[in-house]
């Protein structure tokens, strides 16, 4: 994986949500090249933030592209409006659903890229037999639920062990890291496969977020 062509896709589950096109537009200048939605229902994770009509806002407010992840018991009830609403890519935990194959093709006959997500305790195996029919895979680094917890370090390796089964596979699947990703571990994380990195805390939860833009793409620069 050549690092330079890794993007950051700052998560706004930590921006302010009063003030969230600015924060979008903030991030938006400072280079980010899509942003990251986080749609939870207190149900399949204990916390809820936002639904449809917020992705349908955003999308007025940014030309970026909207990476929706849906932590959700029910996903397959809502796919359609999310797509409407703006999502270029839909991400749905592997968790919660019996019938993956069916819904990520489904993701894909509405238009958007399909994503599928799975949680720390949830092995590559998980998607093994789908992995034709998505378009991005989620690495969770973090118990899903809560903006600015502590990275699992394990992830790197299981990126790097998910970035080999994917190509073994001739997939051409983006890797996506989600859940305290930092200065500490981009590097790591971007030489093992990742290719999209989600960030909340250690880009909106910082004084400056467009330093802190900055100095997470140079952490994943100094990576070789
Ligand atoms: C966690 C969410 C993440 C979260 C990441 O459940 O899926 O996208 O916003 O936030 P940080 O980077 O603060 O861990
Ligand atoms: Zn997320």
């Amino acid at each position: 994986m050549n690092v330079m062509t890794v993007r950051i896709a700052p998560s706004i589950l930590s921006a302010d949500f009063a003030r969230l096109a600015d924060e979008v537009a903030v991030v938006e200048r400072a280079g980010a090249q899509l942003i990251h939605v986080d749609v939870m229902d207190g149900h399949f994770v204990p916390n809820i933030t936002i639904g449809v009509p917020v992705v349908a806002a955003l999308k007025r407010a940014t030309s970026l592209p909207l990476d929706v992840h849906l932590m959700i018991s029910e996903p397959d009830r809502y796919l359609e409006a999310f797509i409407s609403a703006g999502s270029a890519m839909l991400t749905v935990h592997a968790e919660v659903l019996p019938h993956l194959h069916r819904t990520l093709t489904r993701i894909r006959q509405l238009g958007a890229k399909a994503g599928v997500a799975i949680n720390p305790s949830t092995p590559f195996d998980a998607v093994a037999e789908v992995v034709q029919e998505f378009d991005h895979l989620l690495v969770m680094s973090v118990n899903p639920g809560f903006g600015g917890q502590t990275f699992i370090p394990r992830t790197v390796q299981k990126v790097a062990d998910a970035r080999e089964r994917l190509q073994r596979a001739g997939s051409h699947a983006t890797i996506g890291v989600d859940g305290g990703v930092d200065v500490t571990n981009a590097g790591p994380l971007a030489a093992a496969g990742a290719s999209i990195l989600v960030a909340g805390a250690s880009i909106f939860g910082k004084p400056d977020p467009v330093a802190a833009f900055r100095d997470l793409q140079n952490a994943i620069g100094a990576a070789k």
